[in-house]
């Protein structure tokens, strides 16, 4: 009888060992292509060699997405009102997405989003940092561009396009001038900054802060949004770029996710059939601005490295050839929910080139 127990007991354990290194792995895996890294790891050392043939197999589902976006794109208002009310009442972006001295005040807890079982009770020095009103109560703008950074954009012609747009959305600080000005513009009302390229790109901030502070001045007095408080080490570095920002006079305004927010957005997403174990910082961008804004336009989102058209390579981003992860057996969770949102008309995603004054 005891015997038998034991082992029971002992297979189980070596059954909760294997699940357990197995959701390691997973969560690992997930965790580098994510915007938010949970840990400064390298995804290039780690990653398996890439096969011959990057696209192999990617031709049969470019060729769905293709005819799936093909259809004459129209704005359905009834589920573009639907979608937004059920974001609207779920995650709260308009009034909480970003954190606010009124929306926050001395003494709350605030949960990281990314890490559950760390919370971090706000201090009156970390209460001076956060913006006063919460920038978008109330507030909705007609038309708005959310720009990712697909390699999709490179030679696009889409820069006159993307900043004829009322609101202007980019991710993680990426490089508009030099050439690619013309591609993706240069308008910026928000851009999300990564605390790894903080980490990578200006030391943590640790040594000389004027490289970071000059890198800015792309960017005028636009938003600059980061997710200090979606994993414990965000948190350091996003503070001293809010400082640094307030000591140099740099025009651009530092504000905080709110990482309640993050955690209802995550949920949400999981309801409409998301099993992503982070969002990416581009499905977070345009669930926001479908809260904020009539027509949400997306930019740069392309998760294939060959052209939906042209069928020629393309760089993982416009500006860089850094890989994240290639993976071809299976339609991008994220990507193919908003495709289905460009389908029912609730958004418009734009895989072509630009005409010059097309919107
Ligand atoms: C926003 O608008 C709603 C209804 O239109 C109103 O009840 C609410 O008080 C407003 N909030 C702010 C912050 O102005
Ligand atoms: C983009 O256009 C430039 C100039 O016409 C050309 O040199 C370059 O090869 C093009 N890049 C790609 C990826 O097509």
């Amino acid at each position: 009888m005891r015997g038998q127990l034991l082992k029971t007991l002992f297979s189980l354990m070596i059954t909760l060992l294997f699940v357990g290194s197995l959701l390691t792995t997973f969560i690992w895996y997930m965790f580098n292509d994510n915007n938010v890294e949970p840990h400064r790891t390298n995804p290039q050392k780690k990653s398996a060699p890439q096969p011959s043939d990057p696209c192999k197999g990617c031709r049969e589902i470019i060729d769905n997405v293709i005819e799936r976006y093909s259809q004459t794109w129209k704005k359905k208002e009834d589920n573009y009102q639907n979608f937004r009310s059920q974001l609207n009442s779920k995650c709260r972006g308009f009034n909480k997405a970003i954190i606010t001295q009124a929306n926050t005040p001395v003494g709350s807890k605030l949960v990281y989003d990314g890490e559950k079982r760390r919370s971090l009770q706000v201090t009156p020095a970390i209460f001076s940092t956060f913006v006063k009103e919460h920038p978008f109560s109330n507030k909705t703008w007609g038309t708005c561009a959310v720009v990712g950074n697909g390699g999709i954009l490179t030679n696009s012609s889409c820069g006159q396009t993307i900043d004829s747009a009322q609101f202007v959305i980019r991710c993680n600080l990426p490089p508009l001038k030099n050439g690619y000005e013309k591609h993706v513009g240069i308008k910026t009302d928000l851009v999300t900054a990564n605390p790894s390229i903080l980490v990578e790109k200006y030391g943590a901030l640790m040594g000389h802060r004027r490289p970071f502070v000059d890198s800015l001045y792309t960017y005028g007095n636009s938003l600059l949004l980061l997710p200090a408080f979606s994993f414990g080490h965000n948190t350091p570095v996003s503070l001293r770029a809010a400082y640094t920002i307030e000591d140099f006079g740099s025009p651009i305004k530092p504000v905080f996710f709110n990482p309640e927010y993050l955690q209802r957005l995550a949920v949400f997403w999981r309801s409409q059939g998301l099993r992503a174990v982070r969002l990416s910082t581009g499905i977070i961008m345009a669930s926001l601005a479908l809260e904020l804004c009539a027509d949400v336009h997306l930019y740069g989102f392309w998760p294939f490295s060959t052209h939906p058209h042209g069928f020629h390579p393309l760089t993982n981003h416009y500006y860089d050839d850094r890989k994240t992860k290639m993976k071809f057996h299976a339609m991008p969770a994220e990507f193919d929910l908003l495709l289905r949102l460009h389908s029912q008309g609730v958004l418009r995603l734009h895989l072509g080139d630009c005409r010059p004054h097309e919107k």
